[in-house]
């Protein structure tokens, strides 16, 4: 089935909420009129208000990059659903390979910040992907079932129509070495096939899965044509108007 292809930006902890107000409104003049795929950027929690503002009135999403569970209270440091709804978020990415390896979240944690954001009617973005050192030993498809397994615990079918699988092999986040189109497709559609174990057919052929890790102007299209690659992740070319831009029109 045709999947309409999906490319989110994680600008991670980079810009000021100006910066942020700037590059969003950079990305929104380059993607003036283009209307082939659907398109989110997740700046800091901070600059959420003055990236909302650049984008008002147009089709790119605004999404965070975490999101707690609870409504509120005392949770310092943290943020809450009702708190990004408030703030223009339409998306939010859960458990980014940067959250489990210094912030300690795990697959349970990944799933309360999964339903949390469901049940705000939050698209969510569910990163998954191995270390070098377990691709090394032959444990990747292991490593990445646990993970979808245990993210998506106790999630209906028809939820998984707001969710997106973000597939980040660690060793390429931020390295320069991406996965090759067939490394990732293998690992792509691995994840399907275990979406089909859980969820059905239909489900499985509907939900996107991005790629993510390194992706670049030059490589996106390559990636983009697999079967299973249903758009990307993009970290540090997303913090450049026209890279980011390009990336999103690599899909087609
Ligand atoms: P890079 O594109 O900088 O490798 O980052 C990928 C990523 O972690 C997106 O979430």
């Amino acid at each position: 089935m045709a999947r309409r292809k999906f490319i989110a930006g994680n600008w991670k902890m980079n810009k000021t909420p100006d910066e942020s107000r700037e590059l969003a409104a950079g990305i929104r003049k380059a993607l003036e009129g283009y209307d082939k795929a659907d398109v989110a950027v997740c700046p800091p929690f901070v600059c959420l208000a003055a990236a909302g503002e650049a984008l008002k009135g147009s089709n790119i999403l605004l999404g965070a990059q975490n999101i707690y569970w609870e409504k509120s209270g005392a949770f310092t440091g943290e943020v809450s659903p009702g708190m990004l709804v408030a703030s223009g978020c339409k998306a939010v990415i859960v458990g980014h390979s940067e959250r489990r390896q210094f912030f300690g979240e795990t697959d349970e944690t990944v799933n309360k910040r999964l339903k949390a954001g469901l049940a705000n009617k939050l698209k969510v973005i569910v990163c998954v992907g191995e270390l070098l050192s377990e691709r090394q030993t032959n444990v990747t498809e292991q490593v990445v079932k646990k993970q979808v397994e245990g993210g998506l615990a106790g999630i209906t079918p028809a939820e998984m129509a707001e969710v997106t699988i973000a597939y980040e092999p660690v060793w390429a986040i931020g390295t320069g070495l991406t996965a090759s189109p067939q490394q990732a497709q293998e690992v792509h559609a691995f994840i399907r096939a275990l979406l089909r174990q859980k969820f059905g057919a239909g489900t499985a052929d509907a939900v996107r899965i991005q790629y993510g890790g390194s992706v670049k102007a030059d490589n996106a299209a390559k990636l983009l044509e697999q079967p299973d690659i249903d758009g990307a992740l993009v970290g540090g070319a997303s913090l450049v108007a026209g890279d980011f831009a390009q990336i999103v029109k690599a899909g087609g």
